[in-house]
């Protein structure tokens, strides 16, 4: 008999995309499916954690015996993992979070006329760098999507963002689709995982980070 790598560990995950209000009817969004986060938290529960999916609006099923919660922008994203944070052992940020919100938001339907319409964009809190800033942290996991020199850039992401383990894939090859090639960066290097459904990355990307887990983080 073999215990479950995440047997009693509590699991907040963040996944999907958000979407930052203009007016009424319209936002800004992008094209994050949820795939990936939702595979990571249905990979987090096979492993036996108790897991908390934070969700921006995506078509994704729940996962068995997640407990969701759905939000849509940023900032309700971060006001519910700051709700649920406490008691948390891993938390992984998968959602592709808005850079900026709109400003100059409109209760009503803005109506054209033939003026240059501007929007003020602010930019959004980082959810995942203010959890792993916090005296204390979970052990906190990120992802990070380039379009190019992407161990480069995921590197930078990971020190800046003071992560014990990054995920770095490329855009073109994982949004909106149901196949993910990544590379995990941690203390002790790279290690690339072999491209496959994302369940199947999800899996690795879970039996990964109990291993670090297990080095470096429970109580
Ligand atoms: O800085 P960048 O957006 O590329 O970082 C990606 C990682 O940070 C992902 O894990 C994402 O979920 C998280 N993130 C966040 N809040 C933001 C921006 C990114 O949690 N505002």
């Amino acid at each position: 008999f073999q215990p479950k790598l995440l047997a009693g560990r509590r699991v907040l995950l963040t996944a999907g995309p958000t979407f930052e209000r203009i007016d009424a009817v319209r936002g800004i969004t992008n094209s994050s499916s949820g795939k990936m986060g939702f595979a990571v938290a249905r990979a987090a529960w096979e492993a036996g954690a108790d897991v908390t999916l934070i969700a921006g609006e995506t078509a994704q099923p729940t996962p068995p015996d997640c407990r969701r919660i759905d939000v849509r922008s940023a900032q309700d994203m971060l006001a519910a993992v700051e709700r649920e944070l406490d008691g948390t052992d891993i938390f992984i940020a998968v959602a592709a979070v808005a850079d900026y919100y709109v400003l100059n938001q409109s209760e009503h339907k803005i109506k054209k006329d033939a003026h240059i319409l501007t929007l003020e964009l602010a930019p959004n809190p980082d959810i995942l760098a203010s959890v792993a800033c916090r005296d204390n942290p979970p052990f906190c996991v990120g992802f990070a999507a380039e379009s190019e020199n992407l161990l480069e850039y995921a590197d930078a992401k990971r020190r800046r963002k003071q992560l014990p383990l990054l995920v770095a894939n490329l855009v073109q090859q994982a949004m909106g689709a149901d196949d993910n090639e990544v590379i995990l960066l941690d203390d002790a290097g790279e290690h690339r995982l072999p491209r496959g459904p994302k369940l199947a990355v999800a899996r690795q990307l879970v039996a990964h980070l109990a291993g670090l887990y297990a080095q470096c983080g429970p109580a």
